[in-house]
């Protein structure tokens, strides 16, 4: 079987990656037999996700692209990996984040890399030191510095994929903010750069072209039926996730969803001229049943454990240098959370039936899992994150942390109201969405959660379980 770098090596070279060498980006096309099949794996806004979502069926993450990946490359030799863009974070103070994926990035090989407004969201000068840094392969052809009418970053490359010259290049929507660098930069109308694009990358010989699109949907579409010769569009930009892709005119379109949750995988049929005759492509869902590339998943938890802190720590200085302003905040004139304590010295029952509940161990769960500093994580963790009176990390956390009384019951300042409130299935789907609790069905939660006991608790529907999925024992493992 053929090896590629071990990933012990690749780990070494990125520090080497860090302070200059390139050489890493280039072995991403290890040279394969002359195929009859180019295949292509793509994500697509990605939004910062490093590693697997809190929901209840946890995906994506890089630890299990990278095995994933692993594998594919295992059975189909050369494999380019790309990116459309969109992978930048979205909370503020998420800059070590954003550098933080493009690292990973480029140590899982990735051969071209799309981009669009979310990357310029700390301007042009954090994203170019980046870019320097990383020497993570980022192009858009209709990105311009407003004033020498330079491309920003590179419009396109070509690189040789197994024995294919494929052509890459990104868009933009000339239709969005550009950020904090808005006055300095300039998004062209996409077609023009693209027709232009799509000519030179020919003429470098290009047989096969692929567009990294951060155009959304309509926009994606209308630009490959006005711009022909691109043989494959990896669509992105608030794009639905469809399973399987399909054909608009000649370009294979790629629908990747969100978050790094799928992994999509296009094959191109070549011509023996190396043009595509065909193509196809899929969603892989990146769940529990992909193993995590150990070294991968060391370098993500070294990351967000740090990363974690140092929020904590920020967050921290923040609340101490608000405490003044809180105080008057917390004034009984504004309704605001009180806290189970205060509750419990009234209703003990309740409270201590309470207490029994998962309810009362939501915090510790983010805690164990090291993401109780995220933004993302907290808000259906804790009791009123954000609002006033409610959970700040730092001194408050132990008296609002877990879903408690006031998250269905409302502010305890509003206690009088109580009588007329009925607690309903819309009071738990807050949390107990789609995507956090799939599972959830009010029926069967209900009792669980009642202050008095039933005689029968119906049986909750089984957590997501982790159910080994064939083929899985040769993915990623073999390194
Ligand atoms: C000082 C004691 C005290 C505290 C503190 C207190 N309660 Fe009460 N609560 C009562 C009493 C007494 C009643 C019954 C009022 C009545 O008879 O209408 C009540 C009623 C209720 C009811 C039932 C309303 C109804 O009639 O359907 C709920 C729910 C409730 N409290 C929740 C809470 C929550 C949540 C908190 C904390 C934010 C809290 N209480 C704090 C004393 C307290
Ligand atoms: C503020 C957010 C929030 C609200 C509102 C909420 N839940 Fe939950 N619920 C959670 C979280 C978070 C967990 C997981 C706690 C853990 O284990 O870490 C959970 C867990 C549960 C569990 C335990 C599931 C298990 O596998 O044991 C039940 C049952 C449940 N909730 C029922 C309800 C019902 C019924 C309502 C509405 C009346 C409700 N919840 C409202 C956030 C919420
Ligand atoms: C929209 C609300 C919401 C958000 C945001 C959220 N959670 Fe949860 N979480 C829940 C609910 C509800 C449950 C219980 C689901 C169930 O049992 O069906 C849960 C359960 C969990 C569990 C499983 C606990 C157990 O032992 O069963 C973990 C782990 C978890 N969440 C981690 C996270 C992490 C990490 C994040 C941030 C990436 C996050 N959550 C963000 C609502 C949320
Ligand atoms: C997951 C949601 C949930 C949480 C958390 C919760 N309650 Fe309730 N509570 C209910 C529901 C549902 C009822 C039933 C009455 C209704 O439908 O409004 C209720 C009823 C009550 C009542 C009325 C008397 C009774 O026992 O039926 C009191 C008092 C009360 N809750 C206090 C509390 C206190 C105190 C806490 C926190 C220690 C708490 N609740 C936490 C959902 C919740």
């Amino acid at each position: 079987m053929r090896k590629r770098h071990s990933l012990p090596l690749q780990l070494a070279l990125i520090a080497l990656a860090i302070v200059g060498a390139a050489a890493l980006v280039g072995a991403a096309a290890s040279p394969g037999k002359p195929s009859a099949q180019l295949v292509i794996a793509s994500t697509v806004d990605v939004k910062g996700k490093t590693s697997p979502c809190g929901c209840s069926i946890p995906k994506g993450g890089f630890a299990r692209r990278a095995s994933f990946l692993d594998s594919l490359r295992a059975q189909d030799g050369a494999v380019a990996l790309v990116d459309a863009g969109g992978f930048f974070p979205e909370p503020n103070d998420y800059e070590d984040n954003a550098a933080f994926m493009m690292e990973t990035m480029v140590l899982l090989h990735t051969d071209a890399v799309g981009m669009g407004e979310k990357e310029l969201r700390w301007g042009r000068g954090f994203l170019k030191a980046q870019i320097a840094r990383t020497k993570l392969p980022v192009v858009c052809a209709n990105l311009l510095d407003r004033q020498s009418k330079k491309p920003f970053v590179a419009t396109s490359l070509v690189k040789k994929i197994g024995s294919t010259k494929v052509g890459f290049f990104g868009l933009m929507s000339d239709k969005v903010d550009t950020g904090p660098s808005r006055d300095s930069l300039l998004v062209e109308e996409p077609t023009a750069a693209a027709t232009r694009t799509v000519a030179a990358l020919k003429k470098q010989g290009a047989t096969v072209i692929v567009l990294l699109s951060q155009l959304g949907k309509v926009e994606s579409e209308d630009l490959v039926t006005a711009v022909p010769g691109i043989d494959l569009v990896i669509v992105g930009r608030n794009v639905p996730l469809l399973q399987k892709g399909r054909m608009i005119l000649n370009t294979l379109a790629c629908y990747g969803g969100e978050q790094g949750q799928y992994l999509g995988v296009s094959r191109l049929d070549l011509s023996p001229q190396g043009r595509m005759t065909s193509g196809v492509n899929e969603m892989s869902i990146l769940d529990p049943t992909v193993p995590e590339h150990p070294q991968v998943l060391a370098a993500v938890k070294g990351f967000e454990e740090a990363f974690n802190e140092k929020l904590r720590r920020k967050e921290k200085e923040r609340v101490a240098s608000q405490a003044g302003a809180q105080t008057s905040n917390n004034g009984l004139e504004v309704d605001h959370f009180l806290g189970a304590e205060v509750c419990a010295r009234c209703h003990t029952s309740e409270a201590e039936q309470w207490r029994t509940t998962a309810h009362a161990r939501a915090w510790e769960t983010l805690v164990d899992h090291k993401v109780d500093a995220r933004p993302d994580c907290i808000p259906c963790h804790v009791v009123g994150y954000q609002k006033p009176g409610g959970f700040k990390t730092g001194d408050d956390a132990a008296k609002l942390a877990d879903v408690q009384c006031e998250n269905c019951h409302g502010m305890g300042t509003n206690h009088e109201k109580y009588a007329e409130t009925r607690i309903t299935e819309a009071t738990c789907k807050g949390c107990h969405d789609a995507t956090a609790s799939p599972r959830f069905d009010f029926a069967l939660f209900e009792p669980h959660i009642r202050h008095v006991k039933p005689d029968v608790l119906p049986e909750l529907p089984a957590k997501p379980k982790v159910s080994k999925m064939v083929g899985s024992a040769t993915m990623g493992s073999s390194h």
